[in-house]
């Protein structure tokens, strides 16, 4: 069964909207929502199932978590499981491609693991990854005003839409932001949750746990500074390449991508140079990710991104786009594209022909070429750490394909001509922007 199958399946299962009554009744072939016994665990524990859905393996996890956690927030208390609780469930198992996750399952393969119970904890770290990515995203449409995500209101301005008759505007407004971010603090509360059980279980011996514990706390804080970095330059509208570099790799590209190459190799047991390769491999990859993101806010269909377009352009965000575009003009001496760029950025009331504006710019100046060259290049890098790492063949080509997905890269997608758009000048004690992707590159 294809990977939206299912998660259309799941989501048919789980009621919609906040008033649509209890979440873990159980659907056919569902485990209990509750109560003592173990749930089956559908052939899980044996990897050579996952294998063929790993989707589908992920999202039952995720309902074993779920069907738990939620029973223990009903007796919390109905008003704060229905409001909050049900919210992030419903919208971990309704969304997302499970990139992190198949990520997380393909290294470990890769690397020779999944024996020996080993199976059942790549599903739960996985199971953990998208309620990190499900908290991310929360707090991060509250960050940037985001009110679509998915194509459907995001949490915060659900809350309020839903209290809108209950309480005048501004307390309405005010509810949906502290939904957000007690909603995305419940998610990762789960996600530590789900990781201390899988770390205090006895499965690992102390060594392994530890190492998994050392990348579950360096993924945690990297997000976390990553989003200040980039509501930061939004506050000071610093336009820097570097700094806008180093935010995506801090909000975005480790617990994208590397972080989840790293559990796997941990989880299998994998050695040093294969860690480090993959870590590598995921490094690139995931970096490519977040400028990809960052192009596809202009240029891609929002019917695509289920985003509205022109989201950072509006808020400000210093994407590394937005401030190569600015050293271009800058370089050029291109006093309209300045002009532009200044008059543009950070304005929440922009045009749709004002945004037209701004894209031909960024075309003309070269900025989306250079960016576009940039992701084709990291992609690549990406696929030969893969290649000089020793894997197992089959799990190894999931991985490739895995990261061409991720980048938006076909593996086998032509290099970037060899001129490229030079690179703007680096300000003083900054490195080129075309530079920092090679750091580490030992
Ligand atoms: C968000 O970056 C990164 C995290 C969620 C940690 P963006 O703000 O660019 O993500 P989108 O574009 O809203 O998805
Ligand atoms: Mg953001
Ligand atoms: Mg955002
Ligand atoms: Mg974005």
């Amino acid at each position: 069964m294809r990977s939206t199958q299912v998660i259309g399946r799941m989501a048919a299962d789980l009621p919609r909207g906040p008033r649509a009554g209890p979440l873990g009744a159980p659907a056919s072939g569902a485990r209990p929502a509750s109560g003592s016994a173990r749930p089956e665990r559908d052939g899980d524990d044996d990897p050579c199932t996952v294998d063929d859905d790993v989707v589908g393996a992920v999202n039952r996890e995720l309902e074993r978590l779920f069907a738990a956690g939620l029973a223990r927030c009903r007796d919390l208390d109905p008003v704060f499981a229905e409001d909050i609780a049900e919210r992030i469930a419903r919208f971990t198992v309704q969304g997302g491609r499970r990139i992190r996750s198949r990520l997380v399952w393909w290294a470990l393969r890769a690397c020779g693991g999944g024996g020996a119970g080993r199976a059942g904890a790549g599903l739960r770290m996985a199971a953990a990854l998208e309620l990190i990515q499900t908290c991310a995203l929360v707090h991060d449409d509250l960050m940037d005003a985001a009110l679509l995500r998915r194509g459907a209101p995001s949490l915060h301005a659900d809350v309020t839409h839903q209290y809108a008759g209950a309480a005048p505007g501004p307390a309405a407004r005010q509810l949906g932001a502290s939904a957000a971010v007690l909603a995305g603090d419940l998610a990762l509360v789960w996600a530590d949750d789900a990781v201390a059980g899988l770390l205090l279980d006895g499965r690992f011996p102390p060594h392994t746990a530890h190492r998994l514990h050392e990348v579950w706390r360096g993924m945690r804080t990297e997000m976390v500074a990553g989003q200040y970095l980039d509501v930061q330059g939004q506050a000071t509208a610093a336009l820097s390449p570097t700094r806008a570099l180093r935010a995506a790799r801090l909000k975005s590209a480790h617990y994208t991508v590397e972080r989840p190459l790293h559990f796997g190799a941990v989880l299998a047991g994998a050695d040093t140079d294969t860690t480090r390769a993959l870590r590598l491999a995921g490094r690139r990859a995931g970096l490519a990710f977040q400028l990809r993101d960052d192009l596809d806010d202009l240029f891609a269909d929002p019917r695509t991104t289920g985003k509205p377009t022109g989201g950072d352009v509006r808020q400000g965000k210093p994407t590394y786009l937005l401030a190569v575009a600015h050293a271009l003009a800058g370089r050029a001496g291109d006093r309209a594209a300045l002009d532009l760029l200044e008059h543009v950025v950070g304005r929440t009331d922009l045009t749709g022909a004002e945004l037209d504006g701004l894209r031909a710019r960024l075309v003309a100046v070269g900025a989306r070429d250079l960016v576009q060259a940039k992701i084709t290049r990291l992609a690549r890098q990406s696929l030969r750490h893969l290649d000089a790492a020793d894997l197992e063949p089959y799990a190894a080509t999931q991985l490739r394909r895995l990261l061409a997905e991720t980048t938006g890269t076909p593996p086998d997608a032509p290099a970037p001509p060899g001129r490229q758009p030079a690179p703007p000048p680096a300000g003083p004690g900054q490195a080129s922007p075309a530079g920092p992707e090679q750091e580490g590159a030992r």
